[in-house]
């Protein structure tokens, strides 16, 4: 009979699809929001890349608080700057916030 034949077979699947099980769990754990992303997608057209300028102010160096730069993206500016309070979750108002504060000032 190839019962003893299947028994390493067995024994394979069970290790592979403990291997998945575990490799899911690990995956599953999420990825801090990237603050660099969100404000390709969300600022970007307006802020220009990188924080540059172009519509909107060149923020870098900006020597706004954190609790401004925060509100700001929050509420927005009337007729100037949506508010992303609805849109955005506030881990990556928090990442939005970390990345604006930390642009560099340009140089010269
Ligand atoms: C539709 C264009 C637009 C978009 C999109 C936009 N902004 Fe703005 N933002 C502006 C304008 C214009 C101002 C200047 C408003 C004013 O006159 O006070 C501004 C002001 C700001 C300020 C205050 C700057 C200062 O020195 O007073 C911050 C901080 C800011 N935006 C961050 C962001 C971030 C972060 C995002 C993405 C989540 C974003 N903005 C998306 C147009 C935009």
């Amino acid at each position: 009979m190839p019962i003893v034949r299947n028994h390493p077979a067995a024994y394979a699947t069970v290790t592979l699809a403990a291997t998945l099980a575990l490799s899911g769990i690990a995956m599953s754990k999420p990825a801090p929001p990237s603050g660099a992303k969100l404000f390709a997608v969300h600022c970007s057209r307006c802020h220009g890349p990188g924080g540059r300028g172009d519509i909107g102010p060149d923020l870098r160096g900006t020597d706004l608080p954190v609790s401004d730069i925060k509100d700001t993206i929050k509420s927005g500016v009337p007729q100037e700057m949506p508010a992303f309070d609805a849109k955005l979750k506030s881990a990556q108002i928090t990442a939005l916030v970390r990345y604006v504060k930390a642009l560099p000032a340009p140089k010269g």
